[in-house]
């Protein structure tokens, strides 16, 4: 897609943080926004208030764990208008604390929000946008802890890169298509993310180590990046058609470490006769490509 102007965005978290930043971003480039979030009040007050700037923008309640709810906002959305931009970008915080003690719901909650519901995302307006013809983009939300995972909370990381992985396939899925894909992987932002995550939790607040865990995130993440930069560094990436956003280069060292401890851990084949993978193989059974090559 060479320009938002016109289109129709869907976002998923639109009412704060990188959703909304984003969001003001596409309006500003002509784009239309549909804001969808759990928090449907303030999804509905942050549409009133690009609306009174003169764009055209719909909030809707939407808890993207849930399938029912999904399909009441795709219809309502479908109202507004045709969705050609889908950015699934809703994502909450992890539990703290010792692995083996993580409380099974914030798990399972983590992964719905950050991870699953990215499927519900795709079955409601990909289709659609795949069969329209029209150049249409998804955005994907990871995060830079996918690449270079510090040492926080274990079910934040591992969804996050089970987000990256969901990217990764539908880049090859989709690059016969006219959806181009793109994921986001951020640093530190200066969002709302610890008092939602606060919020929204499931089961009783952290209490002791963990809440300060918590508090001190707090703190670090106000020091972060302004959303509105990584909002309108988004829009950039979905005019370029270009599938990797990074937004904090200063983590790039630390990627290259990762990278390179890992392709330097490549030995002999465990079997000296094998002939090797067949990969040319492997992509022709499936009938696809790799790395996004249009067909
Ligand atoms: N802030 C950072 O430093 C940072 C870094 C890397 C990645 N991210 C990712 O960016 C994305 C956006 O987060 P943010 O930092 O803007 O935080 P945020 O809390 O400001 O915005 C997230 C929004 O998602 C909404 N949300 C949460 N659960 C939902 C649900 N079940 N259904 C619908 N909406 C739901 C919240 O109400 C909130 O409005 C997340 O996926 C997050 O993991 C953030």
């Amino acid at each position: 897609m060479t320009s938002v102007a016109g289109k129709t965005a869907f976002i998923t978290g639109g009412a704060s943080g990188l959703g909304f930043a984003t969001a003001k971003a596409l309006v500003a480039k002509g784009g239309a926004v549909i804001l969808a979030d759990i928090d449907g009040a303030r999804a509905a007050a942050a549409a009133a208030e690009l609306r009174q700037q003169g764009a055209n923008a719909l909030g809707l309640q939407l808890d993207v764990t849930s399938e029912d709810s999904w399909e009441a906002a795709g219809a309502k959305a479908r109202d507004f208008g045709a969705v050609r931009i889908l950015f699934s970008n809703a994502g909450v915080g992890g539990g703290s604390g010792a692995f083996e003690q993580y409380d099974t719901d914030v798990w399972r909650w983590n992964y719905a929000v950050n991870a699953h519901a990215h499927l519900y995302a795709c079955r409601t307006f990909l289709g659609e946008m795949k069969a329209s013809g029209e150049p249409s983009h998804l955005v994907i939300t990871s995060s830079m802890v996918a690449i270079v995972p510090p040492p926080i909370s274990v079910a934040y990381i591992s969804s996050k890169y089970a987000t990256l992985g969901i990217a990764m396939a539908l880049r090859n899925e989709l690059g016969p298509s006219c959806v181009g894909v793109s994921v986001l992987m951020p640093g530190m932002s200066a969002t709302r993310i610890v008092e939602t995550t606060r919020d929204l939790r499931p089961v009783e607040q952290e209490t002791d180590d963990a809440a300060a865990t918590s508090h001190a995130m707090q703190g670090v993440l106000a020091g972060g990046m302004s959303p509105d930069k990584v909002g309108a560094r988004v829009v950039e990436a979905i005019e370029r058609d270009e599938y990797w956003i990074f937004t904090h280069p200063e983590w790039k060292s630390m990627a290259e470490l990762v990278t390179r401890d890992m392709l330097s851990s490549f030995g002999p084949s465990a079997d000296p006769g094998y002939r090797g993978d067949d990969i040319d193989g492997l992509i022709a059974a499936n009938g696809g490509c790799m790395f996004g090559a249009k067909a």
